[in-house]
């Protein structure tokens, strides 16, 4: 596990084994801001305006580093809307390697704190990260988290198919979704044929979304 400067200045992690970094070369953060909170939480909350709803909950398949969860709780932070947030994550990084990503930069400090203080705990313990804010860390593979939870975005940041189809197959898919209530929205940063074809064969209405730096197209859905 090497640490690697992306292009926008931002740190990823390199995983050797698997042969893939935690975030796209083109810019971790960036990637992250795109992909998952302008076009993941921003995109749900402008179609959820009308029911002036001040409240939501995202699941996020592959936690690895936090990032995703960072910047969307320091987006929630800033908008004062509460926020339930449950990452699954197979394989937790060392809390050392957390406090090397170098991304408290990205957030409020008193968030930054309370979440390198708190990310061991979170692993089996639900957190209260701040005001309205609360987090915690499923320690296990996708295919065996449950939850009475139903979420209202997930964000799907697992590995590329080529290096684990798995995840990207019906039964992962479909297990990971059915946890989304009826209009959340599912987002990732890739889009293939095979993809689009599952998630319309599970109920999901699909849309092309322009892609982060590096990539021109990702995939939105919606749960019909
Ligand atoms: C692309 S990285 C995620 C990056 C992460 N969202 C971040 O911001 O650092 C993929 C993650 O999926 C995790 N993972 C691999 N297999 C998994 C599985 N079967 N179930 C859950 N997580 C898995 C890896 O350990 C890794 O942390």
């Amino acid at each position: 596990m090497n640490f690697v400067t992306t292009a926008d200045g931002s740190k990823t992690i390199f995983h050797e084994a698997i042969g893939e970094h935690y975030h796209s070369k083109h810019g971790a953060v960036q990637e992250s801001k795109h992909v998952f909170l302008s076009s993941g939480l921003k995109y749900f909350l402008e179609q959820t305006e009308n029911r002036s709803t001040d409240s939501v909950s995202i699941l996020e398949v592959g936690f690895g580093t936090g990032l995703n969860f960072l910047l969307t709780a320091d987006y929630c932070y800033q908008k004062s809307l509460t926020l339930s947030y449950t990452g699954i994550e197979a394989f937790p990084l060392e809390p050392d390697m957390i406090k090397q990503t170098g991304y408290e930069k990205e957030v409020e400090t008193t968030l930054w704190q309370s979440f390198s203080d708190q990310y061991t705990k979170a692993l089996t313990t639900p957190q209260h990260l701040a005001n309205g804010i609360t987090w915690s860390i499923a320690h296990k593979r996708a295919l065996d988290f449950d939850s009475q939870q139903r979420f209202d975005i997930i964000y799907f940041d697992a590995f590329a198919a080529v290096h684990q189809p798995e995840m990207w197959g019906l039964e992962t898919l479909a297990h990971v979704c059915s946890f989304l209530n009826r209009g959340g929205v599912f987002v990732t940063y890739a889009i293939t044929g095979n993809l689009k074809r599952i998630m319309k064969s599970i109920g999901f209405s699909i849309e092309k979304a322009p892609g982060a730096p590096g990539k021109r197209e990702m995939l939105r859905a919606v749960k019909v």
